[in-house]
């Protein structure tokens, strides 16, 4: 317990008494703690009427709270200016120029939902102006999740600048930290780097404004004293719920504290704000495992998502055939259909109908014409999307679209009509991505268009039961010819939120639509979009050697029933290999099956019908233990455990020639015994277990393991440990 103490990552003060209670002379002063079972986080308010924190960290610690006035440096909230040295939360330019900012407090109350989430409010003003910043926090006491954002406003005589606006902003004291963070770029994306912070500050961030996650995701592991552990040691894991420009500042001073300042990308986004408005920043999530280490972090961010992140987090994810790999922009309606014929001999529940079915004037024949043009190509499907519908529908399938509604070609249409409606800024030459631009959401014509679009592809086809929701470009010109000179920098900001405007109407007013959110690959994915989203394509890269690194990175923050996982013949690997790391995901398969040959069908079909018939509730609903790391060896090892703990499922995947240490099972009952049966094999062929079908304890599993069944390269393995006696 005093070592947990200490990794609690504990601001010590110089303590004037145990107790503020017990100082009767003076008034008493607040201590706030927010609190789930397992996580804590405590605010204190010092006698100079600031608000400090005073621990983040095990929430049985009973954290110290400050006496006097604590050093400015663990302020919570810290503001720019009057005495505040340190990487400031806060920057506001008043109506009269004055550029500090010193937050009181004021009040707070705390109020439990039935849920039993506790919702906090802190209220803090200016000393001087009449600026109210509110911290809000929301504690999942059971996933041992704590939600923050901001609430800003003021009634000052006229607007001011919010030059920075964190969305959190914990103070961590230790002997060192671990930052690991999700970077890449297009068909590589989320690939875990591991660093030590030193004195200074480290930024990670984006500026993309739009598609923003291209290169890096908004979500990252700190460890606490020593480099993050699988399944051990004190570990912070935080995600920001913005699909725009993020910044986390990771800034450790001369005594040896981090503060790390989160939140929305302050570059480019001074934000200028009316009186009596709100700002709202986007919520920052963390989570705390004092010695579960990544695994920790990561399973309680799975059961968060799937309750409160994700739409229908424990709804399953139908099987999913998708065109795109199998014919790109080329198809028409009798292509199309025969597709269906095979999807439903896969076992397909599911059939999306990619890019290109629109556009007429511009058809939507390769990626430079037809985007915003959202009417059926009548050459390619003559009959419309309900003509292909009710064909899936008789064939037992559902159907879904592509979308891409917030963007436009200029040989579209609607570029004809509006030329004005797209981001860009005067005396530029226009720069295109993919040929395309984006459509300025802040204007209230784009907002009213797009919600057309969505109601006119939707409404009159109650037969389109799935959306794929795609973004397919990044900002290079912030400008907006509808918001005034001195709003220019409004634009970034104001069009995320009216971009979830968009996506909540299109959640609630076609809840029936399941819907995937898609940036030419995963340039956004957030819990910030999430929440409209079944889940999310994590990269047009399918080669399944990569998806094992990209799929192993992402699942550190996103649970299974999230992460769109398709069988493809990308990087030409054994059909097995592809299933079978496919079948640790959101399965769904890429796939003209008239090019399939007579064994990759069988394969495929054998890996669906498991998929549905017992694997389907472990891996989507199942604790994901990640066993042997890609990135220490080429072999990588995951299973899912049932909440009962009387199922798992481990996926081995071989990725070079050398044999490698058992696969040691873990998140079992010690006590129950398993049997352990290699699945997913080959029709005839005998497992090479060594424990294949024997009947083994939980305990004797995790010590020992078993060696993987695996001769070479590129080979898996799937093996169903089932509780004796259960089904
Ligand atoms: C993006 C997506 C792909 C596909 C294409 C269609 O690149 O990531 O999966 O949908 O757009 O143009």
């Amino acid at each position: 317990m005093r070592r947990l103490f200490s990794l609690a990552a504990v601001i010590d003060f110089a303590l004037l008494a145990a107790s503020l209670t017990a100082v009767s002379a003076q008034p008493v002063r607040p201590v706030i703690t927010i609190k789930t079972e397992h996580v804590g986080m405590t605010l204190a308010v010092g006698a100079d009427g600031r608000l400090y924190q005073a621990g983040f960290g095990p929430a049985e610690s009973s954290f110290r709270v400050p006496g006097g006035s604590p050093a400015r440096e663990v302020e919570a909230y810290p503001p720019y200016g009057n005495g505040q040295i340190t990487e400031p939360s806060l920057k506001v330019i008043h109506t009269d120029g004055n550029t500090s900012t010193d937050l009181l407090y004021v009040s707070h109350r705390a109020v439990e939902s039935e849920e039993g989430r506790v919702e906090t409010r802190i209220e803090l003003r200016d000393g001087h102006y009449p600026l109210r910043v509110t911290l809000c926090f929301r504690a999942y006491s059971s996933e041992d999740v704590i939600e923050q954002w901001i609430e800003i406003q003021h009634q000052e005589e006229k607007p001011i600048v919010l030059e920075r606006f964190g969305s959190s902003s914990p103070v961590f004291q230790a002997s060192g930290y671990w930052l690991t963070q999700l970077e890449g770029n297009y068909m590589r994306e989320a690939h875990l780097v591991e660093e030590r912070l030193t004195p200074g500050i480290k930024v990670l961030d984006s500026k993309l404004g739009i598609r923003a996650h291209q290169m890096r995701n908004p979500s990252f592991i700190l460890a606490i004293d020593e480099p993050a552990r699988e399944e051990s040691g004190a570990v912070f894991g935080a995600s920001l719920a913005w699909s725009g420009s993020f910044q986390f500042a990771f800034d450790v001073d001369w005594n040896n504290r981090l503060r790390a300042v989160c939140g929305i990308n302050p570059l480019g986004a001074s934000y200028r704000l009316d009186p009596r408005t709100v700002f709202h920043t986007p919520s920052m999530l963390w989570t705390f495992s004092s010695q579960g280490g990544k695994g920790g972090v990561t399973r309680n961010f799975h059961s968060w998502a799937r309750k409160y992140g994700i739409r229908d987090g424990s709804a399953p994810r139908p099987i999913l055939l998708n065109n795109w790999e199998a014919t790109y922009f080329d198809f028409d309606e009798a292509k199309i259909v025969s597709l269906f014929d095979g999807a439903r001999d896969l076992g397909i529940e599911l059939f999306l109908l990619d890019d290109g079915w629109f556009g007429n004037k511009h058809p939507r024949d390769n990626d430079r014409a037809g985007l915003g043009d959202w009417q059926v190509n009548e050459k390619k499907l003559p009959r419309g999307l309900g003509y292909l519908a009710a064909e899936a529908e008789k064939r037992g399938i559902r159907f879904g679209i592509w979308i891409e509604p917030e963007m436009v070609n200029p040989a579209s249409e609607l570029f004809e009509k509006h030329p004005d409606w797209v981001i860009t800024q005067a005396h530029r030459e226009p720069l295109y991505g993919r040929n395309q631009m984006i459509l300025d959401l802040t204007r209230p014509e784009v907002q009213t268009h797009v919600r057309k679009v969505i109601d006119d592809t939707f409404g009159p086809n109650p037969g389109i039961r799935y959306t794929k929701w795609d973004c397919n470009r990044y900002v290079t010109q912030p400008g907006s010819s509808y918001l005034s000179p001195e709003r220019q920098e409004n634009l970034l900001v104001d069009y995320q939120w009216a971009l979830y405007d968009a996506m909540k109407y299109m959640a609630e007013r076609y809840p029936g639509v399941i819907s995937m959110v898609c940036s030419g690959g995963s340039g956004r994915v957030d819990y910030g979009a999430l929440k409209y989203f079944h889940g999310f394509w994590p990269s047009d890269n399918t080669d399944p050697v990569q998806r094992v690194f990209i799929q192993w990175g992402f699942s550190h923050f996103f649970p299974a029933a999230a992460i769109s996982a398709h069988v493809t013949d990308m990087g030409r690997r054994p059909a097995k290999f592809a299933v079978d790391v496919a079948l640790s995901g959101a399965f769904g398969i890429d796939r003209d099956v008239s090019k399939m040959s007579a064994e990759e069908k069988k394969t495929v079909i054998a890996g669906a019908r498991l998929y549905k018939e017992r694997l389907r509730p472990l891996v989507l609903g199942g604790d994901l233990y990640r066993l042997q790391s890609p990135y220490e060896r080429p072999q990588a090892a995951l299973s899912y455990v049932s909440p009962d703990r009387t199922r798992a499922v481990v996926f081995i995947y071989r990725l070079g020639e050398e044999a490698f240490p058992p696969v040691k099972p873990r998140g079992l009952d010690p006590a129950k015994k398993y049997r352990v049966r290699e699945i997913n094999l080959p029709e005839g062929a005998r497992s090479r277990l060594s424990i294949n079908d024997q009947v083994v304890d939980g305990a004797t599993l995790m010590e020992h393991g078993f060696a993987a069944p695996l001769r070479r390269a590129v080979e898996s393995a799937v093996i169903e440990l089932t509780e004796e006696g259960a089904q």
